[in-house]
């Protein structure tokens, strides 16, 4: 069997509906119900929905032979596992925004909130640039309106919700989207199987480009 790991939500989804139909299709498989792993010994494969950002938890440790995560997560928590390929799908950026007339005062360190701390710290520490991290878990753009912090360091996809709450891309510091992820020891002992699953999945994409 080969185990693969779903980012629960609209992504996941649209990735087991590709593999489903290049044969890796699973009969007991439910965006909705509350089992969390569906198998299927016919196509060989066992599916888990899992939060998006522990996705590579689940193939570093091998319970999952391959997965599916954001650019974002990899570069966050740089796990062990090979990244086989770009999937072109979930694209989105990291970005630094601040509020609409946010000057930057160099004398003080800069506040920034953020979920991402080492990609915010990663970025600031090549720029040189003295920061202080504000970790936050979610609605970070609240942070800068609230008084909290100067810049937020996140994922911005349509632009909406900085537009909504007033705030401004300063710059882009990651293009992201999904990457198909392996474990490194399933890659050796099951390299066969998991390089036709990144193949058909690959050829699926290119089908809908
Ligand atoms: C993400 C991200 C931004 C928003 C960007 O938040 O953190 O807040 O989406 O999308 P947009 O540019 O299309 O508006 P998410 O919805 O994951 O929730 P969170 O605030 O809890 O992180």
């Amino acid at each position: 069997m080969i185990n693969i790991a779903l980012p629960k939500g609209r992504l996941g989804e649209k990735i087991y509906e590709l593999l489903s139909k290049t044969g890796f299709c699973c009969e007991e498989f439910s965006k909705d119900s509350r089992k969390l792993i569906f198998s299927d010994k016919n196509s060989g494969v066992s599916y888990f929905w899992v939060k998006p950002s522990d996705v590579s938890v689940y193939v570093e440790l091998g319970a999952a032979d391959i997965g599916v995560a954001g650019k974002d997560i990899i570069d966050e928590f740089s796990p062990d596992v090979y990244e086989l390929a770009d999937l072109r799908m979930g694209k989105c950026s990291m970005c630094i925004a601040a509020k609409e007339d946010f000057t930057d005062d160099m004398s003080v360190p800069l506040r920034v909130a953020t979920k991402f701390t080492h990609i915010a710290e990663k970025y600031f520490s090549k720029t040189g640039r003295d920061i202080e991290i504000i970790k936050l878990n979610g609605s970070i753009e609240l942070a800068p309106v609230l008084g909290i912090s100067d810049v937020i360091v996140d994922i911005v996809e349509t632009g909406t919700t900085l537009k909504e709450n007033n705030l401004k891309v300063i710059s882009e510091i990651l293009k992201i989207s999904a990457r198909l992820i392996v474990n490194k020891s399933a890659y050796k002992f099951k390299n066969e199987q998991i390089e036709n699953i990144c193949r058909k999945l690959q050829e699926a994409i290119n089908d809908i480009d």
